[in-house]
C-alpha cells in the first residue's frame, strides 16, 4: 500500500479539488433532513406557510449542489485514479521489458498477463472509488451518529444497538464473498488458460485428433467454474436477506419507538422524520464496509505481486562505467567461456575467433549448445567463466544497448507480429521504407514472393492475416535482421525451412556482405559448407573445428554427418581429392 501511496502522492494536487467536493457534497446531504423537518414542524404543523418556498429553493439547490459536487468529485477521482493506474501498468510493463531471457524461461506468459490487466484492474478499482468510498461512508457513520445522539440520545441508542449485528453479517458475507471470488478468479484464470491453449494449439489438436479429449478437459473446468459461481449466489443468498431485515428492523423501530415517543411529545414529528433521514444515512455505510474492505484488500494483495515483480533486479544489466568503442569491426571471441543454465553446464572451455566480415558456422546435435553460445554474445544470458568479447572488448563491459545494436539475430523460433509485411521487416529500424528495404527484402529471397501477393508488402499476416509457410516466415525474419545493418548477423537455424535454391540464393547474397560478420547455426551441410570455419559441438564442447574440406579430410564428426546427408549419392573421399566436390 505505501508503494502505492507514493504513485499517488504524485498527484497530491489532483485530489485536492475531489476532497473538498467530497466534504461538501455530505455537507449538504446533512441538510437535507433538516429542511425535511422545517417543512413538517413549521410549514405543515406551524402554519408557517411563507418559508415554505425558501425551503423548497434551498432543496432544489441542495439537490443541485450535491449532483454537482457529486460528479466533480467521481470524475476527478477517476481521472486522478486512471492517471495512477496508467502510471504503474506502465512502470511494471518497463521493467518486463527489462528483464532477462532467463526470468522468462521460468514464468508463463499467462501469469503476466494477469499481472498487467487483472492485478492492475483490482489496483484500479480501490483508488478509483473504493478508498474515497471508505472515507466518505466513515465520514457519514461518525457525522450521522453524532446529530443523532443529539435529536435524542435515547432513540439513537436503541436504533444503534441493532447496528453491530448488521454490520457483523455484513462483514461476514463480505468475508465469505472475497473467498469465493478468490477460488473463482484462480478458477477462471485456469479456465482461460485451457482456452487460450487450446486455441493457440488448435491445428495440433485437430491433426493429433484430440478434439474430444480437450473438450471434456475445457467441460471440467467449465462445470468447476459453474459451481464455484452458484456458491457464491448461495452464500449471497444465505446472508443477504438477514441483512436486509436488520436494515429494515432498523426502520421499524425508528417508526415504532419514534412513533412513541412522538405522541409523548418527545420529540416532533419533523424530527423524527430528520432522525429517520439520518439513520439511512448509516445504513449504507454499514452495509457497504464489508465489501469497499475486500476491495482494498485484494488490491493490495495486487500491489504484493506487482511490486514484487517491480524489486527484481535484472542480472544483467548496463556495466557502471559503459565503453562505447568508436570504430565497430564486428569481431567476436569466446575466451575459455564455460555456460550453465543452472547446475548443469551447457557449454565447457569454448575458445573461437571470428574475424571481422568473415563467417563462422556451428554445427551439432540438438541440444549440443548450439543456441546457447550465440546467446552469449549479445549478453541474452552471461557466460558463466571465461570472457566473450566483442571488438577486443568484453561484452560484460560494453554499453548493453549499443551491444545489442550491433548484433542481428534470426532466432531459431520464428515470430513475426501480427501487421503488414512491411511492419515486421522495418521492426529494428521502424524509419520510412528506404533503398536498403528494397535491396534486402532481395537478398533474402522475400520479394521472390511477396511480389506475387495482390497486397504486396501491405500485407496483414498472422492471426488477422494471410497465413504464411514456415519458409516464408523464416526469409522474412532474415529480411528484418539484414535491414538492422548489424556488425554481426547470427542465424539460428534460419534456413531450415527453405528449400536448397532458396537456401543457395540466400548463401549467395550473403557470402558478398564482406562488411558484416556472419555466424551460422545449421544442420545442413549445404548451409555451412562454405563459411571460413566450421566448429562442431557435442554435449557443449568443440569436438572437430575446420573447413569444408578439411573437415571431410579428417573423417570425423563432421564426415559422418556429411555422409548420411549425402549417402544417396555416389561421391566418396575420392571425388573430394578429385575436386568433384
Ligand atoms: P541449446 O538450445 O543451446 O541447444 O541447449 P542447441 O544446440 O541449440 O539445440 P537445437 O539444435 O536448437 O535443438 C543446450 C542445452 O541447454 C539446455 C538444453 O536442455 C540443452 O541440453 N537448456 C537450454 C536449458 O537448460 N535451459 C534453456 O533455457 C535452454
Ligand atoms: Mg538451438
Amino acid at each position: 500500500m505505501k508503494r502505492i501511496l507514493k504513485y499517488l502522492w504524485k498527484y497530491k494536487l489532483l485530489y485536492i479539488i475531489p476532497i473538498i467536493s467530497m466534504f461538501i457534497a455530505i455537507a449538504l446531504d446533512m441538510f437535507n433532513p433538516v429542511i425535511y423537518q422545517k417543512i413538517i414542524d413549521d410549514v405543515i404543523k406551524g402554519g408557517n406557510h411563507g418559508i415554505l418556498s425558501k425551503l423548497l429553493l434551498a432543496l432544489l439547490g441542495i439537490t443541485i449542489g450535491r449532483a454537482v459536487f457529486g460528479y466533480i468529485r467521481e470524475f476527478l477521482f477517476d481521472y486522478a485514479g486512471s492517471k495512477v493506474t496508467f502510471d504503474i501498468r506502465n512502470d511494471l510493463f518497463r521493467h518486463i521489458q527489462k528483464l532477462p531471457f532467463n526470468y522468462f524461461d521460468g514464468i508463463n506468459t499467462g501469469e503476466l498477463m494477469s499481472r498487467t490487466t487483472e492485478d492492475i484492474n483490482n489496483i484500479w478499482n480501490a483508488i478509483g472509488f473504493a478508498i474515497m468510498f471508505f472515507i466518505e461512508q466513515i465520514l457519514y457513520l461518525i457525522i450521522a451518529t453524532t446529530l443523532l445522539l443529539t435529536i435524542d440520545w435515547k432513540l439513537a441508542l436503541i436504533c444503534l444497538s441493532i447496528m453491530p449485528p448488521m454490520l457483523y453479517l455484513a462483514m461476514k458475507l463480505e468475508k465469505k464473498i472475497g473467498e469465493a471470488y478468490e477460488k473463482l478468479s484462480d478458477q477462471s484464470a485456469v479456465l482461460n488458460t485451457t482456452a487460450q491453449e487450446n486455441l493457440a494449439g488448435v491445428r495440433l489438436v485437430k491433426a493429433f485428433g484430440r478434439e474430444k479429449y480437450e473438450l471434456e478437459k475445457f467441460f471440467k473446468q467449465n462445470q468447476e467454474n459453474y459451481e464455484l459461481n452458484l456458491n457464491q449466489a448461495r452464500i449471497w443468498g444465505k446472508y443477504h436477506p438477514v441483512i436486509e431485515f436488520f436494515s429494515n428492523l432498523v426502520l421499524v423501530v425508528v417508526i415504532s419507538v419514534g412513533g412513541i415517543f412522538v405522541v409523548g411529545n418527545q420529540i416532533t414529528l419533523g424530527e423524527l422524520v430528520k432522525f429517520n433521514g439520518y439513520i439511512m444515512m448509516l445504513i449504507w455505510p454499514l452495509r457497504l464496509m464489508g465489501w469497499l474492505t475486500n476491495i482494498i484488500a485484494r488490491c493490495n494483495a495486487s500491489a504484493k505481486r506487482i511490486f514484487a515483480i517491480m524489486d527484481i533486479e535484472p542480472e544483467i544489466k548496463n556495466p557502471p562505467n559503459p565503453v562505447f568503442p568508436t570504430k565497430i569491426q564486428g569481431k567476436i571471441v569466446f575466451d575459455n567461456v564455460s555456460f550453465k543454465y543452472k547446475d548443469q553446464y551447457v557449454l565447457k572451455n569454448i575458445n573461437l575467433h571470428v574475424e571481422p566480415g568473415s563467417t563462422i558456422a556451428i554445427m551439432g546435435t540438438t541440444g549440443a549448445g548450439k543456441t546457447s553460445m550465440v546467446n552469449l554474445i549479445g549478453r541474452y544470458y552471461d557466460c558463466t567463466e571465461g570472457r566473450v568479447l566483442f571488438d577486443g572488448v568484453d561484452v560484460k563491459s560494453l554499453d548493453l544497448e549499443f551491444l545489442r545494436d550491433n548484433i542481428s539475430v534470426v532466432m531459431q523460433d520464428t515470430f513475426l507480429f501480427s501487421d503488414t509485411i512491411e511492419e515486421n521487416i522495418k521492426f529494428a529500424t521502424g524509419n520510412v521504407r528506404t533503398e536498403e528495404f528494397d535491396k534486402v527484402v532481395v537478398e533474402s529471397q522475400v520479394d521472390e514472393f511477396v511480389k506475387e501477393m495482390e497486397e504486396g508488402y501491405q500485407t496483414v499476416i498472422g492471426e488477422r492475416g494471410i497465413g504464411l509457410s514456415g519458409g516464408q516466415k523464416q526469409r522474412i525474419s532474415i529480411a528484418r535482421a539484414l535491414l538492422k545493418k548489424a556488425k554481426v548477423l547470427i542465424l539460428d537455424d534460419a534456413t531450415s525451412a527453405l528449400d536448397m535454391e532458396t537456401e543457395y540464393q540466400i548463401q549467395k547474397a550473403l557470402e558478398k556482405r564482406k562488411d558484416i560478420t556472419k555466424i551460422i547455426i545449421a544442420h545442413r551441410i549445404s548451409a555451412v559448407k562454405n563459411a571460413d570455419e566450421i566448429i562442431v559441438l557435442d554435449k557443449g564442447e568443440i569436438v572437430e573445428r575446420g573447413s569444408h574440406k578439411a573437415l571431410l579430410m579428417k573423417k570425423g564428426k563432421y564426415y559422418e554427418i556429411y555422409c548420411e546427408q549425402f549417402k544417396d549419392l555416389d561421391i566418396s573421399i575420392d571425388g573430394l581429392k578429385e575436386g568433384v566436390i
